[in-house]
């Protein structure tokens, strides 16, 4: 019997051509978000799941699939999937490292000189007609250049933040959970520092981590008041890791100077006082969304579906135990 594959978004035609090469495919091209009840129900007979960080993939979702063998992640964070209930269930799992490394810390690049320079606040500023002319001490913002860059997870993502820094002549600190090799980080001229330590010491805060229940706001009221007064935090990992609430308020007292956010706790809704301050940068999750790279992820999330189908081993697989059962 041919196996059929439920893609729960709108993705690129390619990507479902590939995978119509090998399955029975329900796809959304509506891009109407489902419903966990519609999920559920498209999903009953599905052998696959190719889904996006806007599905949640929990236990009640997995008990109502007896057929399922994958679920493929489009985004290399899968706090939105149960991985633990996937491998209970002997289900794989899976998500799209390495193609979205460079584009996103393009991105987190992007926040940092947006916010350091304040674009979006000058361009709303010329847009609304209040420029009246050259001022000397028109719209300061901080230097990137020679400042020092400190990033909270040295990932994949966070190695290609780091190495852009050099062509900005910037000191870099990292915090991780474990240090890089020496030579790594001789490579990317960064320092292995304390959590503390590099919230007091950085100009630029960019939080590369993971959303988990550890790094549940990582970034509060406590370390919002150990940054510099002139610092600029960046979150390009996942809403929640920050907390909001107290981001608002640190960037209205101006406890940090400024903030560049791409993830929002509980997005796409967020707080609506960011609304009010100039001093943020927002975007709505599109750290990855170049054209070729969101191609690449869903193109990817597709080959981890078929290999999983097909017997062979997805090549990014999460949850290998589920293999050797
Ligand atoms: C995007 O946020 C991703 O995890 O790929």
């Amino acid at each position: 019997m041919a196996h059929k594959v439920v893609v729960t978004r709108e993705v690129f035609d390619d990507a479902l051509d590939r995978l119509r090469a090998a399955a029975i495919v329900v796809d959304n091209q509506g891009d109407v978000p489902l419903p966990p009840a519609e999920l559920a129900a498209r999903a009953a007979d599905a052998d696959a799941i190719v889904c996006a960080l806007t599905d949640r993939v929990d236990a009640a979702l997995l008990a109502r699939c007896p057929r399922l063998k994958v679920v493929a992640n489009i985004a290399v964070g899968y706090n939105n999937i149960d991985l633990a209930a996937c491998t209970a269930r002997g289900v794989m799992a899976t998500n799209t490292p390495g193609v979205l490394d460079e584009t996103t810390a393009d991105f987190a690049w992007t926040l940092m000189l947006g916010a350091a320079r304040r674009i979006t606040e000058a361009e709303r500023y010329l847009r609304e007609g209040q420029w009246t002319g050259w001022q000397l001490k028109q719209l300061l913002g901080v230097d990137v250049h020679h400042a020092t860059l400190g990033i909270i997870g040295m990932g994949r993502i966070g190695q290609a933040i780091a190495r852009r820094a050099t062509g900005f002549s910037m000191q870099v600190l990292y915090c991780n959970r474990s240090r890089l090799d020496a030579e790594v980080e001789r490579g990317l001229n960064a320092r292995w520092v304390a959590r503390d330590e590099l919230l007091a010491a950085a100009d630029f805060v960019v939080l590369m981590v993971p959303y988990s229940e550890a790094t549940h706001h990582l970034i509060g009221a406590a370390e919002l008041a150990r940054m510099k007064p002139t610092a600029v935090l960046v979150n390009t990992a996942r809403g929640g890791v920050v907390d909001d609430v107290a981001l608002v308020d640190a960037l209205r007292r101006r406890v940090i100077a400024a903030a560049g956010i791409d993830v929002f706790e509980g997005e796409p809704a967020f707080h609506r006082d960011f609304l009010a301050l100039d001093n943020v940068v927002l975007a709505p999750h599109i750290a990855s969304s170049s054209a070729a790279t969101r191609r690449a992820m869903a193109m990817l999330a597709a080959r981890n579906a078929i290999a999983a189908l097909s017997g062979e081993r997805p090549p990014n697989l999460l949850n290998p135990q589920v293999l050797q059962a």
